[in-house]
């Protein structure tokens, strides 16, 4: 299984925030949004991660995670997405990185409180994602089930009201992902939509629509990211990071106080 964190976008509703950095480089409260998915994949075992960033970010991104699970086993590989094309690009710009693996991605600014080691050690085949309940689900991928909790359709952002599930940012796929992303067209929007993705697998009755327990938050708008800082300090979620990561982090923060003395 090789995992892709999907870091790249402007971010224009953080304006004037992510006009120096980017969205996935803020903080939630002590560390920077990215540590939370890259976490999740940590956690399931994955040890070869690629991070798809933005042509400008792409310096800060190094600068942070460049060498800093040098010394871990976990192998970290970046990569420029030149236009934010759309969530599914992540597969097409991912192809040599995927080789012939299956991949789970997960978007930089989703936060999860939940484990996904089991669903992802056990993957096989097909598609896996997960749904969430939450109050406006307009803002996202929407899913709708039927009376068994089947699901049915998977809709980007509908306009009218179908179900107050949505499947948030967390994908496992098998390897027809890339060849299936490849063939994705364009929506009205201009973005090659995810769902389209889901839905391939969802038509062929292979996509497991699993729930999502703890709490879920994408923190791409001022009041979700404040929120997730405030709710991350009360549950002590940065405490429970795996302990690579954070290890990693200490040793990080020590190198650059070191540093800092020096040039003092
Ligand atoms: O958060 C879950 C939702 O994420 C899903 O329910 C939706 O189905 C999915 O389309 C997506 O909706 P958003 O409107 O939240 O997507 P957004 O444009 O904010 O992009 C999500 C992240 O991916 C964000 O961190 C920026 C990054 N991104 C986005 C695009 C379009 C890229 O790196 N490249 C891109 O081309």
């Amino acid at each position: 299984m090789k995992g892709i964190i999907l870091s790249g976008g402007s971010a224009t509703r953080l304006f004037p925030l992510t006009a120096t950095t980017s969205k996935q480089l803020l903080p939630i409260y002590d560390r920077q949004m990215i540590f939370y998915p890259l976490n999740v994949l940590v956690k399931a075992g994955i040890k070869d991660i690629l991070i798809i960033v933005a042509p400008e970010q792409s310096g800060n991104f190094l600068n942070l995670l460049g060498s800093i699970f040098d010394k871990t086993g976990v192998r970290l590989e970046f990569k420029v997405q030149k236009m934010p094309r759309g969530l599914a690009d992540a597969f097409v710009v991912g192809e040599n990185f995927i080789g012939k693996d299956n991949v789970t991605m997960i978007l930089g600014d989703n936060i999860f409180e939940d484990d996904f080691s089991k669903e992802i050690k056990s993957f096989k085949s097909g598609g896996k994602v997960f749904a969430v309940k939450v109050p406006d689900p307009e803002r996202s991928g929407v899913v709708v089930f039927d009376k068994k909790m089947k699901a049915v359709k998977i809709v980007e952002k509908p306009k009218k009201w179908l179900s107050d599930y949505i499947i948030p940012g967390l994908y496992i796929y098998d390897n027809r992902v890339i060849e299936v992303a490849k063939q994705v067209k364009p929506s009205a929007r201009g973005e090659i939509e995810i769902v389209d993705l889901h839905n391939w697998y969802l038509q062929r009755g292979e996509l497991t629509v699993g729930l999502v327990k703890g709490k879920w938050l994408d923190a791409g708008t001022f009041d979700s990211l404040l929120e997730a800082g405030v709710y991350v300090k009360d549950k002590k979620l940065h405490e429970k990071f795996h302990p690579v990561i954070n290890k990693a982090i200490v040793e990080f923060n020590e190198e650059l106080k070191k540093i800092a003395k020096k040039k003092l």
